[in-house]
């Protein structure tokens, strides 16, 4: 797929361009480092800090070793290296001084990461985060500091969730402070997360991460697969929709770099570019409208006759029709619904209701967007459909847990597609530049997040939305 030209970003970086931008002080974006096969999880030593009792270090540590990353911890021991990720394990932090002493350890090691550099903070869930006995919380401060009855956890409880949620205003604004293509991200980890946390860790520190900056994520514990029989086969089995091309198109290509089969489906009139992607990627190709009557039920039947079972269901396929609220006739505002909320919705009733459409341990993935959580002039019909989707994953979270199952939302930002080369260029130029990373990013950054949520070592993360935006201005 030919891209369109970031002709300012290619100037800007190129020898004479970069002299004058700097000497102009204009943005230089970074060029990102993004997934090459061999290519080793981090740029320099990795350095874990913690706060204190950091409970999560030592395994963090070992993951960490185990993928072949140089782990310190202590910042003078990388003499003149600069640092490939700062990991921080804040998880313990409860008070204000915890976020003090935070800073003291961060910020020598923040202004030493490297080109493409990484940085992680752990935390609790700020829900959990309430004073225990073995912090000095809840036991001792209820009620003997005349607290009043009705916070049965003392003052304590307060402080520690505002410490914790505290960690989220100092990432999102270390993303933002960040250079060189560094990325600055928070996992909140759920109790009894234990290894569920190995896998969101490696991904945010890793190349595929290179346009997710400025989030925070939850991981809890993954739900165990039921018993059962898994499908004999040596491939996952991926659905992706809206294969045919853009993003849908990118995340074939990826999820069959990792391993899988992709049944790349699209609407019949994308035939031959169908059939092209599904080549490339040696995977199949369905053609399928999926807001046909029909499409529930014939995905489902394809699924448990041909495969005995589908690993992950991508619904990526989507539609815009852009017009002002007071201007959207019927037409514009039921396609944009019927392909982006309802079909999701129908086709995945239809896939839980029929045993042997999903494999156990199945994974949804659907395509929200940054303008579904922040909203956009013109784009109430769609937002209102991807913001429709951060419900549906939600929604499912609970129930599919049970079934050992997960549901996720990616929320893109600026993304190089056809669909933003469309765009006027005055909104295009200022759509691309206004994010941390200062740049648009690449279909292939949708799809590594895609891929990975789609994974077998995700399961501990489960009805949460990804944006995956370079940290965009648009929303939070
Ligand atoms: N491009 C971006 O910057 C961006 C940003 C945020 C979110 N997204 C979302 O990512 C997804 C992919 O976007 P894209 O830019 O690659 O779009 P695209 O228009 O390039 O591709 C969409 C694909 O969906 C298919 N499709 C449309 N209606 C269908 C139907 N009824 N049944 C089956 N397939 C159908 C199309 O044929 C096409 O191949 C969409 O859900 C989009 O809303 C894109």
């Amino acid at each position: 797929m030919r891209l369109p030209d970031d002709l300012y970003g290619d100037l800007v970086r190129s020898g004479p361009g970069a002299a004058a931008a700097r000497r102009l002080g204009l943005p230089v974006p970074p060029r990102l480092r993004r997934h090459a096969p061999g290519q080793e999880l981090l740029t320099g030593p990795a350095l874990v800090l913690r706060v204190g009792a950091a409970p999560l270090a030592a395994d963090v540590t070992a993951w960490l070793t185990g993928a072949g990353a140089r782990v310190l911890d202590d910042l003078d021991a990388a003499g003149g290296e600069r640092l490939g990720a700062v990991v921080v394990d804040a998880t313990a932090a409860r008070r204000v001084p915890d976020l003090a002493r935070l800073r003291e350890l961060l910020a020598p090691a923040f202004r030493r990461t490297a080109r493409g550099g990484r940085v992680l903070v752990l935390g609790a869930v700020p829900a959990e985060a309430g004073g225990s006995a073995e912090d000095g919380g809840s036991a001792e401060d209820g009620g003997s500091d005349g607290t009043p009855e009705d916070f049965p956890g003392g003052f304590g409880d307060v402080e520690a969730r505002s410490v914790q949620q505290g960690l989220e205003g100092l990432v999102r604004s270390l993303g933002k402070e960040a250079r060189g293509g560094t990325t600055v991200n928070l996992l909140r980890v759920a109790e009894g997360a234990g290894a569920a946390l190995r896998s969101p860790v490696e991904f945010l520190l890793s190349a595929r991460a290179a346009f997710v900056s400025g989030q925070p994520l939850l991981v809890g514990p993954a739900p165990e697969p039921p018993p059962g029989p898994a499908p004999a086969r040596e491939r996952r089995v991926v659905v992706v929709t809206g294969a045919a091309r853009g993003i849908g198109a990118a995340i074939a290509e990826v999820a069959a770099r990792d391993g899988a089969h992709v049944v790349c489906a699209d609407v019949a009139a994308a035939g031959e570019q169908l059939a092209r992607v599904a080549n490339r990627v040696r995977g199949s190709a369905l053609p399928l409208d999926v807001t046909a009557p029909g499409a529930p039920r014939a995905l489902a039947e394809h699924l448990r006759r041909r495969f005995g079972g589908a690993d992950a269901v991508v619904h990526n396929a989507g539609v815009t029709r852009d017009r002002s609220f007071v201007n959207l006739d019927e037409n514009a505002w039921d396609t944009v619904l019927g392909v982006n909320l309802d079909a999701p919705l129908r086709l995945t009733a239809e896939l839980l209701r029929t045993g042997g459409a999903l494999a156990p341990g199945a994974r949804f993935v659907c395509l929200s967007s940054i303008n579904g959580l922040a909203g956009a002039r013109g784009q109430a019909n769609y937002a209102a459909s991807k913001a429709g989707l951060v419900g549906f994953v939600q929604a499912l979270a609970a129930p599919l847990a049970r079934r050992g199952m997960a549901a996720n939302a990616v929320a893109p930002g600026f993304i190089e597609t056809p669909m933003t080369a469309s765009m006027p260029p005055l909104p295009r130029e200022v759509g691309r530049r206004a994010s941390s990373l200062q740049q648009g990013g690449m279909p292939v950054d949708v799809a590594e997040a895609v891929a990975w949520l789609a994974s077998p070592g995700a399961g501990g993360v489960n009805g949460q939305v990804l944006r995956v935006d370079g940290q965009h201005l648009t929303g939070a």
